[in-house]
């Protein structure tokens, strides 16, 4: 998996399909359970940034963006939450609705997220530093940038 990925970092080349579910490990205990995400090992890249989402309002949505390099994975902390995808080209809808599983996001693919659980928590492992140079907020320059 993890080489197919790195073949297709290019944003201009990326579709849909280089995004997929990621399962974490879940180690289970009676007290409580604990998963791991690690660099390289989990995911294809090294984490440089932690960002998470919450108390979004009922009805919102986020995102409306693609990033040129940033490489995410997305996980449901707590709660649900919807992630659609689309290259340009083709959209996927993701539910993301448990802490053992995430959603690996590539650069070069347009994200939107809405139908927000109550309480829910939307939890970015981000590849990069912030930077508003990355993001590509207007989905007509998207469609340029795919061409
Ligand atoms: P943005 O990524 O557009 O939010 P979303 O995709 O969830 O709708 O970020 C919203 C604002 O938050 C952005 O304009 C600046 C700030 N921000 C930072 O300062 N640092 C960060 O790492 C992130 C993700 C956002």
């Amino acid at each position: 998996m993890i080489t197919h990925y790195l073949k297709n970092l290019q944003m201009k080349k990326t579709n849909i399909y280089d995004c997929s579910m990621i399962e974490i490990d879940k180690h289970h205990h009676e007290k409580g359970n604990i998963s791991v995400v690690e660099n390289g090992k989990t995911i294809p890249f090294n984490v440089k940034r932690v960002y998470y989402l919450y108390d979004v309002p009922g009805g919102e949505s986020r995102g409306g963006h693609a990033h040129k390099e940033l490489q995410q994975f997305i996980v449901a902390a707590s709660g649900s939450f919807d992630v659609t995808l689309d290259d340009g080209i083709l959209k996927r809808t993701f539910t993301i609705n448990r802490p053992y599983r995430g959603l690996l996001i590539v650069p070069g693919i347009w994200r939107e997220l809405d139908n927000f659980s109550s309480g829910s928590v939307c939890l970015v492992l981000a590849s990069t530093e912030y930077t508003e140079d990355d993001y590509i907020r207007d989905y007509n320059m998207f469609k340029e940038y795919k061409k």
